[in-house]
């Protein structure tokens, strides 16, 4: 299976800057063996898309609305994903939960972020009927991990899967606390939660899908965690802003 790595800007590089960051790792990662793709915010998906265009970089988007179209004041839908150049599109990123490694808002203003199990297997259903790939992000905060809950937690997350079959899909283990912070899951217990994930994959008729990892990846940590057998790619943040760390971990995919 070849390798995913995903680039998440998350909310940096408007469209005045995301050209220059695209053309730069087009420079670096056209070549790669391993497949990439890049997901800006909305605004900057066109450029992105010009920009990575006949490189065999794709684009995704970060988040999706269920509805096609209509009244819905802020959102945008799969369709609108895709004219504006998206083959990927992450759902359900623990940052869109609510639930952040580094929490920089206010507490009170948590509420505002309520994703949960049904409106990600809404947002399942638009873009698999856009043929756009979801990148599904499950993981635990440290609380859980230290209550020993990650499997619990992990799984019932997935539960956004009910009703998917056959699906081309990836999941991202993204365990929260190693989200922004620099910490990154060690590498076995990367591996435990992904093959976790394989299994309950494989339980729902998924075999197949690629699990990723996701959580302070770097240059000098992204080979010894993709070289682990369930684990798959990489979902990047912070180091996929600069095009060289970012082309150090995709080289480093086996
Ligand atoms: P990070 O983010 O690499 O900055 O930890 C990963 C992610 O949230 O997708």
């Amino acid at each position: 299976m070849r390798k995913l790595l995903a680039a998440n800007w998350k909310m940096n590089l408007g469209p005045r800057e995301a050209g220059a960051v695209a053309s730069k790792i087009r420079e670096l990662c056209s070549e790669s063996p391993a497949e990439v793709v890049v997901c800006p915010p909305f605004v900057s998906l066109p450029v992105v898309a010009q920009t990575l265009d006949g490189s065999g970089i794709a684009v995704g988007a970060q988040d999706v609305f269920w509805a096609s179209a209509g009244a819905f004041t802020g959102q945008v839908s799969a369709p609108m994903l895709r004219q504006a150049g998206a083959s990927y599109c992450i759902v359900g990123h623990s940052e869109t939960r609510g639930r952040f490694g580094k929490l920089e808002t206010p507490i009170e203003t948590l509420g505002y972020f309520s994703e949960n199990e049904k409106t990600l297997a809404l947002k399942l259903g638009a873009l698999r009927a856009e043929g756009i790939t979801p990148i599904l992000c499950v993981g635990e905060t440290r609380e859980e991990r230290d209550r020993g809950e990650t499997e619990q937690v992990v799984l019932a997350q997935l539960v956004a899967l009910d009703g998917l079959q056959s699906c081309d899909l990836a999941v991202a283990y993204e365990p929260v606390w190693a989200i922004g912070t620099g910490l990154t899951c060690p590498a076995d217990q990367a591996e435990a939660a992904c093959s976790l994930i394989k299994m309950e994959l494989g339980r729902r008729g998924l075999a197949g899908t690629r699990v990723l990892y996701g959580g302070s990846m770097k240059g000098a940590n992204s080979g010894e965690l993709l070289a682990m057998p369930s684990i798959d790619g990489g979902l990047i943040g912070g180091a996929s802003l600069d095009p060289e760390e970012f082309a150090k971990i995709v080289r480093s995919a086996p």
